[in-house]
């Protein structure tokens, strides 16, 4: 784990509990379930995921039900927001549903689907499992992108799925991935456009991220190409009403916004998910045969715990709070006390180099300072994000592949996506990778 100043890590729970962690947040929380199961496995996505198989699901469930449980005899909740990711939750909609029936939740419900999950049917099901906002993983509405992606559907797919969703949920997200390494950069403006066309009401644009224990691998960036396209891109958008929400994300006037990060506090349930207190910050277990164990056995099903340092937690939060577009450092000062005078002189520092400027009472991002962020988040995110993760994912190599051990039989499916041999076998171990714990170094000898 990289050491940051005024963060302790240790292994597992700490000597937590539900009730300690429960009594750690400083006022209201969000709620966040994580659901690990892919019917196939896309080769550049670095979440936590699992190829998915229905007894798997059957126990994770269980323990999903059993990590709720501890907490609510603890005190947790009623919860001011839900979001459900993954994963493909849609995967397991009606075990979802019955599990939230019991769950308190104020706000808004928010859950991430798969653009082929969402047809009319499962619209339908959506809404009367409760949820409000939807965020579909469109990637592009171009074939070669997404067959450069490694992704299943096709562009008209994704279209379908975004007019089934239009005007049925308080806000319909897309979810597109540019790769600067593509040939044809005229094909994110267009996806962007697009969007725009379809009334979406929020377009979130991800610059791919090359974690290197995918199979995607890691690969140089062009981060000036990347802002430039941003920019382009965004501009577009700007003709057709949209304004900026965040580094990478445009709504709709007077849409309401969709969004997993930016909670000021949330309890996360579920493999692979973080709890953020204000105090502290814990990891679950990303293998979901641990999480299931450790919850059977009543324990926490925590594999990380961090104590943060008040300045260091104030820090944590300006950077998320940015991320959407600016912050209060009154309100940060209110959530922090004793992180003393830092979310004011961040805002100091910010506006004399003109990347903040004042917006009511708070500070807002300027054009400069988005751009500013987005190096800043990149480098977060390999700084910090991948090697947490990557050593949170040897939990799945830690396990037999298969149930019983031994070996292991993978047959490769030659069809009708794969453009070659090669291909086929790139697809075949891709989608095999995670379970079978494979790296990318294993397969390019
Ligand atoms: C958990 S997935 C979305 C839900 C669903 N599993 C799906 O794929 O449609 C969240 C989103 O993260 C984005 N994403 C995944 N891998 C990425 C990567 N390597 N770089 C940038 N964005 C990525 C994709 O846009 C994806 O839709
Ligand atoms: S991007 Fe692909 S692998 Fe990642 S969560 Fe979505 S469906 Fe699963």
């Amino acid at each position: 784990m990289r050491r940051v100043p005024g963060v302790r890590w240790v292994n597992g729970d700490g000597g937590l509990d539900a009730a300690a962690v429960t009594a750690a947040f400083p006022g209201r929380y969000g709620l966040y379930l994580h659901v690990p199961f892919c019917e196939r496995i896309c080769p550049f996505c670095p979440y936590n995921k699992v190829p998915y198989r229905p007894e798997r699901a059957d126990a994770y469930f269980r323990a999903l039900r059993g990590e709720i449980a501890a907490y609510r005899s603890a005190g947790a909740g009623p919860f001011t927001s839900l979001y459900v990711g993954g994963g493909t939750p849609t995967l397991c909609l009606e075990a979802l549903a019955e599990m939230l029936a019991s769950v308190p939740v104020e706000g808004e419900r928010a859950i991430e689907v798969l653009p082929a999950h969402a047809t009319p049917a499962g619209v339908a099901r959506l809404r009367e499992a409760g949820f409000d906002r939807v965020s579909l993983g469109v990637q592009s509405f171009d074939d070669r992108v997404l067959r450069h992606l490694g992704r299943a559907g096709s562009g008209d797919e994704n279209r379908a799925a975004l007019e089934a969703c239009r005007g049925r949920f308080a806000c319909v997200d897309a979810d597109l991935i540019f790769d600067t390494a593509f040939e044809d950069p005229a094909v994110f403006p267009a996806d962007v456009e697009e969007c725009c066309r379809l009334e979406v009401d929020q377009i979130s644009t991800y610059p791919l991220m090359r974690f290197g224990y995918t199979p995607f691998g890691r690969a140089p960036h062009a981060p000036r190409l990347e802002r430039d396209l941003l920019r382009r891109a965004f501009a577009l958008a700007e003709g057709y009403g949209y304004r900026r929400a965040s580094v990478w994300s445009l709504r709709r006037a007077g849409a309401p916004g969709f969004s997993s990060i930016t909670r000021e506090f949330y309890l996360g349930l579920g493999a692979g998910a973080a709890t953020f207190t204000g105090s502290l910050y814990l990891v679950n277990h990303f293998s979901p045969e641990r999480y299931v164990e450790a919850v059977a056995a009543g324990r926490l099903p925590v594999t990380r715990t961090a104590r943060l340092a008040p300045r260091a937690a104030a820090a944590y939060y300006l950077f998320w709070q940015a991320y959407a577009g600016g912050f209060d450092p009154a309100r940060a000062r209110a959530l922090f006390p004793e992180a003393g005078r830092l979310p004011g002189a961040v805002a100091g520092v910010g506006r004399a180099f003109r990347w903040l400027e004042r917006d009511g009472g708070g500070v807002a991002l300027t054009r400069r300072g988005f751009d500013r962020y987005h190096g800043l988040e990149r480098w977060v995110t390999y700084r910090f994000i991948e090697p947490l993760w990557e050593q949170m994912m040897a939990e799945h190599r830690e396990e037999p592949a298969v149930a019983g051990g031994g070996q292991v039989k993978i047959t490769l499916e030659v069809n009708a996506e794969a453009e070659s041999y090669d291909d086929a076998v790139r697809r075949t171990v891709s989608e095999n990778a995670t379970q079978l714990g494979f790296e990318q170094q294993a397969f390019e000898e």
